[in-house]
């Protein structure tokens, strides 16, 4: 993909596939003037998609993600109410004692998969925490985690066979959506500071959050916060494994650890491209996009963009400053933002110190085109 994106690239910002109508993004400033327009460039793709199971619980319904001015607005100051940055703040020393034992349970194996022992569980066991789920049901809910996942990826679910595990996917699923609405009920009887709890309370000009609305949005959250920060792990542990001089870099200076992070959501971005559909016609980079089109932001591409990033095929972690757009841009920036980067950052720290040397064995990568990471990867460890 990385060769053709340049490719592409190079020879135009804007490109219009012809075969399939769609329009491509390359270029950086040409992606910020779309995501910039979202009443040209809309994210509410309802009137194409097939219409919904009415029996499988639909989780993606009406989420921020999807949803357009000015009702968008409405509820992102909604949820914002509940996932503050403080609230991700006062959740650092959490994150590092989950850290702590994830890394303890390895034990003194020399060799384990960083995503299956680490990066997987780490985000996951934060996001319940944050929610307010009970350590008792974690399995549970990392279950479901890997249910929803299972929509648009074949992973194995079902086969632990215990007790809440049976069922088929929307059997399962309806499962998860009476638990999270029990939890919302609970609370609305008895408040709680809790991100379900926050959700129930977030009020805006009287307007307050649905049942249905609560459960959509942590079951959003558990799908957005755990499988792109488990990316991010495994995209930062490869980059550094290519790159040994920048580990030295950043092991000498550990105020370094915010800005390798920045350059490998940047290098390698855990989402490799977005859509937008165009409700009226635009011209971008002199480019006529008439309406009833799909745009294709490639977040890879325009974060290569030598207009904007000098040496942009170099892996740099003391880059400045460093604009990437793997967190998207405008109104839909990620709200997650801040919990992605506290927890890689938290964890990055973590593995450096435990390891006076980290190798990198051969990785299992996940085989879908919009996301860029690894489903598996040994690591051959040396302790301090
Ligand atoms: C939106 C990427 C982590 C929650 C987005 C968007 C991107 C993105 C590209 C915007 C989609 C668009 O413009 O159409 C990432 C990456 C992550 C990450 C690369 C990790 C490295 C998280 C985490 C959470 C989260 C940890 C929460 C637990 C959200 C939410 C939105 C969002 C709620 C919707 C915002 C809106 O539409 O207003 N994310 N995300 N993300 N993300 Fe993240």
């Amino acid at each position: 993909t990385l060769a053709w994106l340049t490719a592409k690239r190079d020879a135009a910002p804007l490109w219009h596939d012809e075969t399939t109508g769609s329009f491509h993004v390359f270029g950086h400033p040409e992606m910020i003037e779309i995501l910039s327009d979202p009443a040209t460039f809309s994210s509410d793709f309802s009137a194409m998609a097939p219409p919904p199971d009415p029996d499988v619980p639909n989780f993606m319904e009406a989420s921020l993600t999807v949803t357009d001015p000015p009702r968008h607005g409405q509820l992102r100051k909604l949820v914002s109410q509940a996932f503050t940055p403080r609230m991700v703040d006062r959740l650092r020393t959490r994150i590092s004692e989950v850290t702590g034992e994830l890394l303890d349970a390895v034990g003194d194996r020399d060799r384990f998969d960083l995503v299956g022992d680490v990066a997987y569980p780490l985000p996951v066991i934060v996001i319940a925490e944050m929610l307010g789920i009970p350590a008792a049901d974690r399995d549970l809910f990392r279950h479901w985690a890997e249910l929803l996942l299972s929509n648009s990826e074949n992973t194995q679910v079902g086969t632990l066979g215990e007790a809440g595990y049976t069922g088929d996917r929307a059997e399962q699923l309806r499962r998860m959506s009476d638990y999270l609405l029990e939890h919302a009920r609970e609370r609305r009887k008895q408040p709680r500071d809790d991100l379900i709890g926050r959700l129930v309370a977030a009020e805006v000009d009287g307007e307050r959050l649905t049942d249905q609305q609560i459960i959509n949005f942590s079951a959003f959250l558990l799908l957005a916060g755990h499988l792109t920060t488990t990316l991010l792990l495994g995209n930062a542990m490869l980059a550094f494994g290519e790159h040994p001089d920048q580990v030295t870099a950043v092991r000498d200076d550990p105020g370094l650890i915010p800005a390798a992070i920045e350059e490998v959501l940047r290098y390698r971005p855990p989402v490799v491209f977005l859509y937008r559909l165009t409700k009226q016609p635009a011209t971008i980079g002199g480019v006529e996009i008439p309406a009833g089109r799909i745009v294709v932001c490639w977040i890879m591409s325009a974060n290569r963009d030598e207009r904007v990033f000098t040496a942009a095929e170099r892996f740099d972690v003391g880059r400045q400053p460093n604009p990437h757009l793997t967190f998207s841009h405008g109104i839909h920036f990620c709200l997650g933002a801040p919990l992605a980067r506290a927890e890689s950052a938290i964890a990055l720290r973590a593995l450096l110190d435990r390891f006076a040397d980290i190798r990198c064995g051969t990785p299992v990568y996940h085989q879908k085109p919009d996301i860029f990471g690894v489903r598996e990867l040994p690591l051959d460890v040396r302790r301090a």
